[in-house]
């Protein structure tokens, strides 16, 4: 036996004392925090994710089911100290049975804290439901505040559904409410403020996102791109940003600023151009039931095969674990030969 295939017999069956055996990797990070896909499809074609004609979307029976999703929740939460569960998609609101999973979610003996990444369409509908099955918070993508530039960037004349979805969250108590924006140059990349100062006004998180090379069609230009640098200077032009500081931070990707003094703040996920992989406490599943150590990764293990083969759940949280082992210092963003991932981000979960 290789001295790394020891090492790795080593993680996969050991148990440094009480307790969950926690999902750490080589690099020390200790990941709490799952990211689970529940559909790769979405109602939307947002530019920088699809092309027009959406993708070929997984087949059903390659999809886990909401027992088996509910199930490697359960062991990521008892077995492997995750204490936080964010559900993605695609769009997480296509999911039939998604009310149905956060409630048997919060039900677990240790709950996890939990959160949502959705588009907004649909929120309205189910804000309420999700808020009385246990979910804590949302975050809603939206890009513009210009229902013409909405289609546009969307494919989709959907924009007063996304308003409305937002506010039905903020009534139905998912709070705080974040609001995520990706700025697209000639598109968007002009209303930092404007999002900002409407995000103020209507009590609701602002984050900007770096655009991220996960798009299907594989557009992503690094020099096209409007950076983290971009973003604070436009926003500076009419508020005034306090930096909260690292410690404020942790491992949150998004670097924080008070707005005009506090308490509003605003986010800035700068994927990109200021990394933060060294503090990520991350793990991913895909909705097909893929362990993925980062949203770059090239590499998959999978949790479906095992899950269908009836394995024990030590034997899938070992698999789990050993999949952390192996993962990335770092995305490879920064290194020229970095390669874009297969799966494009829809497919990944945000
Ligand atoms: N780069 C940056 N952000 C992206 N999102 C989707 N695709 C990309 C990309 N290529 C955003 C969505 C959503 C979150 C999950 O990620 O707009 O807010
Ligand atoms: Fe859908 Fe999100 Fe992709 Fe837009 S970014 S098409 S909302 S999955």
């Amino acid at each position: 036996m290789s001295a790394t295939s020891r090492r790795l017999e080593t993680v996969g069956s050991a148990n440094w004392g009480r307790g969950p055996t926690v999902l750490i990797d080589t690099y020390g990070r200790v990941a709490t925090d799952l990211r689970v896909s529940l559909t790769d499809r979405c109602n939307l074609r947002c530019t920088y994710c699809m092309p027009e004609e959406g993708l070929q979307w997984l087949a059903k029976p390659d999809l886990l089911t909401d027992d088996e999703i509910v199930r490697l929740i359960r062991i990521a939460v008892t077995d492997l100290g995750i204490t936080e569960v964010r559900f993605t998609g695609g769009e997480p609101l296509l999911r039939p049975g998604l009310v149905g999973i956060v409630e048997r979610c919060a039900a677990l003996e240790v709950r996890p804290k939990m959160s949502l990444t959705t588009n907004g369409i649909g929120l309205k509908r189910t804000a309420a439901a999700l808020k009385a099955a246990g979910l804590d918070r949302v975050n809603v993508s939206l890009d513009t505040l210009r229902p013409d530039v909405f289609k546009t960037l969307t494919r989709r004349d959907r924009h007063h559904d996304v308003l409305d979805g937002l506010e039905a969250a903020r009534a139905a108590g998912l709070t705080p409410v974040k609001v995520n924006a990706v700025l697209m140059p000639g598109l968007n990349d002009d209303e930092a403020p404007d999002l900002l100062a409407w995000a103020v006004e209507h009590d609701y998180e602002m984050r900007f996102i770096e655009q991220m090379p996960l798009d299907a069609q594989h557009g992503w230009k690094r020099d096209g791109m409007i950076t983290a640098g971009d973003i604070l200077q436009s926003l500076r032009t009419r508020f005034t940003l306090t930096p909260e500081g690292d410690a404020a931070r942790g491992s949150a990707p998004a670097e924080r600023w008070l707005v005009d003094g506090g308490p509003q703040r605003v986010g800035v996920i700068a994927s990109v151009t200021r990394p933060f992989c060294r503090a990520c406490d991350r793990t991913r599943l895909t909705a097909d039931g893929q362990v993925r150590t980062c949203l770059f990764a090239t590499e998959e293990t999978d949790l479906r095969a095992a899950l269908r083969s009836e394995a024990p759940d030590e034997e899938i949280a070992r698999i789990w674990r050993l999949a952390m082992w192996g993962k990335k210092a770092g995305s490879g963003l920064d290194d020229p030969s970095f390669l874009q991932p297969e799966r494009p981000m829809s497919a990944i979960g945000g």
